[in-house]
């Protein structure tokens, strides 16, 4: 019975290993380390290799010494004498502490001095600061040329995706914040932890440091889309937290900051003004979506939740932490995706803190009328 119940376990433990390492396999692996766009990402595997390397050449001597050792000098019938006892060697253990520490001496040298280089901040990088929220990331870009037209003036906010130029060093700036109804609430102030794996490493994203925070040093080599998410257990809906970094050629680039820096567009069908009208609650309905959300030339300004200005633009590929794509393959609004969000935004990301409003449907079709018209 015993014997039974261990090589059950044996069978799940090894399946289970088996699965994981099959899982490395795929092919389409959009964060993946060891596939660097850029040169910081670059510079974090290069680091990383050679203790790799010295530590599988370890790995592959002392596994297999004693693999070596168990099956050559395993119990077998008839050999029944004792093998001769030994307590300690003082060459060996003087040997087996020294190797490692001259290891860890030369593994730490381009270690630390990857360390201070990705520290410094060059003074012509285009500045970004990065939220955290719960769960979603917000993105304000700071430089002078980068205020939107409109009033109030402003830096040109997103949300869920970072638009950047390709091959131009950005500099982050790491904060959580904790916007909700109401201004920051304390609760949702959690350390979070920005990551897109082919572009940078981790870095936690730390609540009430008043840009005294964490910093991000990048760029990417070409124009794409690059995959990131949150590597910090905040909340119910960590592991959707997720975001996207696309990187634009130079006159992608242009056409989009002149795009951001307007005001939203106005509807010009009746489905989609009274989706506006919905949102904004000018007829005496609605209303509710101003309490979070802003949409830039409208009177929504709230920082609380994602900004929507430019809800349906072509790089806005996702929304609700990349939960949800914002198009259909084909490019056309992901309609359904959105409504069922409105709907009940529990029902399809648990712990959102966007409440349910209990639309009906019509008011539901409006929205989503008005929200793909701010491209
Ligand atoms: Cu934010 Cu995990």
């Amino acid at each position: 019975m015993r014997g039974n119940v261990r090589k059950r376990l044996l069978w799940v433990g090894g399946l289970m290993l088996l699965a994981t390492l099959l899982a490395a396999c795929g092919k389409d692996l959009p964060q993946n380390t060891f596939d660097p766009a850029g040169p910081t990402a670059q510079s974090e595997k290069d680091v990383l290799m050679l203790p790799l390397a010295i530590a599988g050449i370890i790995f592959v001597l002392v596994e297999g010494g004693i693999l070596l050792i168990a099956i050559k000098y395993r119990h077998r019938k008839g050999r029944e004498r004792m093998p001769q006892q030994l307590h300690g060697n003082t060459r060996l253990e003087i040997g087996w502490t020294i190797a490692p520490a001259v290891l860890l001496a030369i593994v730490v040298v381009p270690a630390l001095s990857l360390i201070w280089s990705l520290a410094e901040r060059p003074p012509d990088a285009m500045q970004v600061n990065v939220q955290g929220f719960q769960w979603w990331w917000g993105f304000q870009y700071l430089g002078e040329d980068m205020q939107v037209d409109y009033d109030p003036k402003g830096p040109i906010t997103t949300a869920n995706v970072l638009v950047i130029p390709a091959d131009t060093t950005i500099d982050l700036s790491l904060e959580a914040a904790g916007g909700l109804i109401g201004g920051e609430n304390p609760d949702h102030l959690v350390i979070h932890s920005f990551w897109a794996p082919r572009l940078f490493g981790k870095q936690d994203v730390v609540p009430g440091l008043a840009g005294q925070g964490n910093h991000i040093v990048f760029s990417a080599w070409e124009p794409g889309t690059y995959y990131g998410q949150c590597a910090e257990f905040c909340g119910l809906q960590h592991g959707m937290m997720k975001f996207r970094i696309v990187a634009l050629n130079d006159t992608d680039w242009r056409a989009w900051v002149a795009n951001q820096k307007l005001p939203a567009n106005e509807p010009t069908d009746v489905l989609a003004a009274q989706g506006m009208d919905l949102f904004l609650g000018t007829n005496g309905q609605g209303g509710q979506c101003i309490a979070c959300h802003a949409i830039g030339g409208t009177e929504a300004g709230s920082p609380a939740g994602p900004n929507l200005t430019r809800f349906a633009d072509a790089t806005h590929e996702c929304f609700a932490g990349c939960d949800f794509e914002t198009f259909n393959p084909d490019g056309t609004p992901n309609a359904e995706a959105l409504a069922a969000w409105l709907r009940d935004p529990n029902a399809v990301k648990m712990g959102a803190k966007m409440p349910n409003y209990n639309l009906s449907e019509e008011e539901i079709d409006a929205l989503v009328a008005y929200l793909y018209t701010l491209s």
